[in-house]
């Protein structure tokens, strides 16, 4: 089946949203945009019109960061609205089935809940460092399965999928799904990046975000990278001007060569803080394990992580607990050295029981 024959009947040849035209030195009679700038409009671009529909600059300037053609890329409100696209663009209500591993990041649940597709979750062990099986995640495909989304490195476990594994699974399913590797936090990993893999493969779908390695989570700019016939599918889902100007503007600035300079040196301070945060977590007696990252946090069990957590609240420290198959742990993002200077302090008194 082509990519195109994977996706619901009525995506399939769905036209764009056809916005009024965007003329330089014009007379701009044709959107009932109002004629005047309001206080607080000092963007290069004008807030009183409309972005552009979609973001041409900001689209190049993406590709060239991510090293693929702008054709294969189209830019989203962080990868959360891009999880929910493709979710819309494949995925019949009532029918098919997503399959992903677990624990994962729970959005991929979320919005296969508000699409009604089934989410089939592949287990993986903390005594394998949730290591994923690329045979047991193809068992539980079937041939109503559109979707298999493996999360490279895996929000909570920092778990880095192997590309023999990602292209494993693509290649076995092949004209039967698409295979979205989330790489929310790839820039902290030792490993590259599947993007490369994007022109070989047309069931590959890379997500990317400016969330994490560049700092920009409030910015809200995420990236689909795919061939040229799935992301034609999901901008035509997506809704026109979903970039506002003020962020296409603070992103295409955090573009240029000194923005990214500055996450450069972020991420590789995260990664020298996260192992250094690693050895001296492994030092406390009641810490079971913590677990190799290649992202920005590390996932620690503990023999009581309610506790933990509570005893880090009141030196206003917040960590993250999930339940299920990781009650007993804790995940922690690595922050600036001080705030894990402050994280430690916390828990050296706990340590001491003086809590
Ligand atoms: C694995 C993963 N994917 C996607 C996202 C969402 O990122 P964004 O801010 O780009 O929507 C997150 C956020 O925490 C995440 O952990």
């Amino acid at each position: 089946m082509s990519i195109r024959e994977l996706a619901r009947r009525p995506v399939r040849n769905l036209e764009p949203y056809r916005a009024a035209a965007q003329v330089d030195d014009t007379i701009r009679l044709n959107a009932n945009e109002a004629a005047w700038r309001n206080n607080g409009d000092t963007f290069r671009r004008a807030l009183n019109r409309y972005p552009e529909v979609r973001p041409s600059r900001l689209r190049q300037l993406l590709a060239d960061h991510y090293g693929c053609d702008p054709a294969n890329l189209l830019v989203t409100r962080g990868s959360s609205e891009a999880i929910d696209l493709l979710m819309r663009v494949f995925c019949e209500s009532g029918r098919d089935n997503v399959v992903t591993t677990a624990p994962t990041f729970s959005m991929y649940e979320h919005y296969a809940v508000v699409q009604g597709a089934e989410l089939r979750q592949v287990e993986t062990a903390p005594s394998e460092d949730f290591r994923v099986d690329p045979a047991r995640v193809l068992d539980a495909c079937d041939e109503a399965t559109k979707m298999v989304i493996l999360c490279s490195p895996n929000n909570p476990t920092g778990t880095h999928v192997p590309t023999a594994v990602v292209t494993e699974i693509l290649e076995r399913r092949a004209g039967r799904s698409i295979v979205v590797v989330d790489e929310a936090y790839i820039e902290f990993a030792p490993s590259q990046s599947v993007v490369e893999l994007v022109d070989r493969y047309d069931n590959l779908v890379v997500l990317r975000t400016l969330s994490k390695a560049l700092a920009f989570a409030g910015a809200r700019c995420g990236s689909v990278i795919a061939q040229p016939e799935l992301i034609d599918m999901a901008n035509a889902v997506q809704a026109p001007y979903a970039l506002a100007t003020p962020v296409i503007e603070c992103v295409e600035n955090a573009l240029e060569a000194d923005g990214l300079a500055r996450a450069e040196g972020g991420i590789a301070e995260t990664v020298r803080e996260r192992e250094r945060m690693r050895a001296r977590l492994s030092e406390y007696t009641w810490v079971d394990k913590v677990w190799p990252s290649a992202a920005n946090f590390l996932l620690v069990k503990v023999d009581d992580a309610a506790r933990i957590m509570a005893h880090c609240a009141t030196h206003q420290v917040l960590l993250r607990h999930f339940g299920g198959a990781l009650a007993d742990c804790l995940r922690i993002t690595i922050g600036s050295a001080a705030d894990n200077d402050r994280l430690l302090d916390a828990l050296s008194t706990l340590e001491a029981g003086n809590d």
